[in-house]
């Protein structure tokens, strides 16, 4: 498809604490087929919980629209995420559509990995470079606990092993961490996934909307695991492959590979945070931690042009301060009613 806006010498802004936008993550769907307690309670998400209707989410052609758009602002990486984007039939046709926008140099996708074997080679095909797969533990029992009931531990794993031999690779997989409940069960994953095309990183749980009864005595932190696996497997630390990386990254010294630690609430990363969100309903949110976002779709479907939704974005852009991970401590003290967006709205 031709572009609609042309990226050479375009004005690229940076916000208010000079940070560019570079990384658009798009939430496709908001339903999940899993419903892991730190994002999805089961309790709240039930069967009776009003999702968007599908005329209420971005079609392809609007997110196809809009990325195009984010390209002409500097975004050069885009992320599918949901709920849980392999929901979202024909995902593939809308990863082909993004690969043709120019300025957009990686395109990769965070999945649960239920669906991933069955669509791992068209995904790669159309031209999808990278394949997130977020899984907790190998044990049965703490798996089926962390992702809500669910025993699809096995579909998990081949996707995996899909993705691997679709060349998807190396595969991240993303592991929360919750103290007391999984803790335990890390080290069996570094074992597993040691010497294979699989970077396995783990995530301090966070405190990401307002219904997953976060308690800071929960997280283990980052320092505290890497000590436990280093004692077993001697690893050293290695840069950021990019500026403003999420994961810290660690290589074991025997050649086995590398971990990566995800530390938003020890060590945030806002610094250099240039990263903003597009929920599945078209709104844009410059936080993951963000209580308002801004409405695109309805300019888009009252027939904005193309330098109106800029402008939009670009002013939302410069004016973004966002930095809650760093501001954690003090905000939950002052505001512990802070109205924050729900994770699996907005993606991860
Ligand atoms: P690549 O480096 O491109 O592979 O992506 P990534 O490391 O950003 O990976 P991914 O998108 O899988 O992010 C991993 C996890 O880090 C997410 O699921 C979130 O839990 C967390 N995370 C990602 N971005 C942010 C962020 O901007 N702020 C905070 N606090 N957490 C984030
Ligand atoms: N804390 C940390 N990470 C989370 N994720 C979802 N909820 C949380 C939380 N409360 C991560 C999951 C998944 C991605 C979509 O977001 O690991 O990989
Ligand atoms: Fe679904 Fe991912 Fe949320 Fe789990 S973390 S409920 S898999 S969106
Ligand atoms: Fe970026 Fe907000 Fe995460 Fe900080 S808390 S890294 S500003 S998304």
């Amino acid at each position: 498809m031709t572009p609609v806006h042309d990226i050479r010498g375009a004005h690229h802004p940076l916000d208010r604490l000079q940070r560019p936008l570079h990384d658009l993550r798009i939430s496709v769907m908001d339903r999940c087929n899993f419903r892991c307690p730190y994002c999805m309670p089961k309790e709240q998400f039930h069967d009776k919980y009003r999702f968007l209707q599908s005329q209420e989410r971005l079609s392809f052609e609007e997110i196809v629209r809009l990325s195009t758009l984010f390209a002409g602002l500097g975004v050069r990486k885009l992320r599918l995420t949901g709920g849980e984007p392999l929901l979202r039939t024909n995902l593939a046709d809308l990863v082909g559509d993004l690969s043709s926008i120019a300025g957009i140099e990686d395109i990769a996708l965070t999945t649960n990995g239920v669906l991933l074997a069955q669509h791992a080679v068209d995904l790669q095909a159309n031209g999808l470079r990278r394949v997130t797969v977020s899984l907790d533990s190998l044990d049965e029992a703490v798996f089926k606990r962390m992702s809500g009931g669910f025993a699809a531990l096995d579909q998990v794993l081949g996707g995996i092993e899909a993705a691997i031999a679709a060349g998807l690779t190396p595969v991240k997989i993303n592991a929360v961490i919750e103290r007391g409940v999984n803790d335990h069960t890390a080290l069996d994953m570094v074992e597993r996934f040691r010497g294979k095309p699989v970077n396995v990183r783990f995530i301090e749980f966070m405190d990401v909307g307002n219904r997953n009864a976060w308690r800071p005595e929960m997280v283990v932190p980052s320092g505290e695991l890497a000590a436990r696996i280093r004692a077993r497997w001697p690893m050293h630390p290695v840069g950021a492959g990019y500026r403003g990386e999420v994961a810290s990254r660690w290589r074991f010294d025997d050649g086995a590979g590398e971990i990566g630690f995800i530390s938003s609430v020890t060590a945030p990363f806002c610094g250099a945070c240039s990263r903003a969100r597009l929920s599945s309903d078209g709104r844009f949110y410059t936080c993951l931690f963000a209580t308002e976002g801004l409405d695109l779709r309805t300019p888009l479907r009252a027939g904005a042009g193309d330098a109106q939704l800029l402008n939009l974005i670009r002013d939302a852009w410069l004016n973004r301060a966002d930095r809650y991970s760093e501001l954690r401590d003090e905000l939950r003290r002052s505001e512990p009613g802070h109205k924050k967006i729900e994770m699996y709205y907005i993606g991860g």
